[in-house]
């Protein structure tokens, strides 16, 4: 069923299937990369986890009527998707400050965003995934303004399915990262994943960050970090 090798990213490999045109298959990679690339390691087992993190999350996204690419989870590591153009425009949602934006703006971590502030970003490793405006996402990724609009309305309506999903397991979602892209008929469907390698994960009782910061800021174990977001999640019915 799974075909050749498509693409490589620094998470993920895209493989072709054999006789169904719509659909991919992705492997999730062990390789843990933070800072553009430029911190490197591998962790036996994260793909496991991101690959069966983001499959319940998806499925959850389903259950709520968002239109997304993802359609099974074949094994431990790899899932069928619906192939989509990836459009290469980055969309941020954060609830509560943290990450790059402390840094660019100077806002204290933890400052609240009500509503949501939703950020673009320009996705190409060369440049460092600079943050983008409207008007360059529609120069530099062909994307019309009421495309823009609707990836910037389903990332709201994203966010606040998670935000409940992830209390009901003690989990404060600070902040994530969505990728879209369109399928073969032209539809916008979310794409990508959803995982702590995407997401700024805090525990809602002592604080403790728990997503790939653990790695980025070398404070902890990224597997059993992993491992424990997937077993508070694996407890929602
Ligand atoms: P940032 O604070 O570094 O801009 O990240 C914001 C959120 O986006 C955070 O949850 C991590 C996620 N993210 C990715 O998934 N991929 C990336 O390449 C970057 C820079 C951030």
């Amino acid at each position: 069923m799974k075909g050749e090798l498509l693409y490589e990213g620094k998470a993920k490999k895209v493989f072709v299937v054999e006789g169904d045109e719509k659909s991919l298959v992705l492997s999730y990679k062990n390789d843990a990369t933070a800072f553009n690339g430029k911190k490197k390691a591998s962790f036996i087992g994260k793909g496991k986890y991101n690959n069966l993190i983001t499959a319940k999350i998806f499925d959850y996204l389903h259950s709520k009527g968002i239109a997304t690419h993802f359609q099974k989870s074949l094994n431990e590591t790899e899932q069928l998707v619906t192939k989509t153009a990836i459009i290469p425009v980055e969309v941020v949602v954060r609830n509560v400050a943290a990450g790059s934006i402390t840094k660019r703006l100077g806002m204290k971590e933890k400052t609240v965003f009500s509503p949501a502030l939703v950020e673009l970003f320009y996705k190409d490793d060369d440049l460092g995934d600079p943050l983008i405006n409207d008007e360059h996402a529609r120069i530099l990724a062909n994307v019309d303004p009421f495309e823009l609009e609707q990836m910037k309305e389903a990332a709201r309506a994203i966010n606040e399915h998670l935000l409940a999903f992830f209390e009901t397991v003690n989990l404060q979602l600070a902040d994530f990262k969505l990728e879209f892209g369109k399928d073969v008929e032209g539809n916008l469907l979310l794409a990508d994943e959803i995982s702590p390698d995407t997401c700024r994960l805090w525990d809602m009782e002592t604080g403790e960050k728990m997503d790939k910061d653990v790695f980025r800021e070398d404070i902890g174990d990224l597997i059993e970090t992993y491992d424990a977001i997937l077993q508070r999640l694996e407890a929602v019915k």
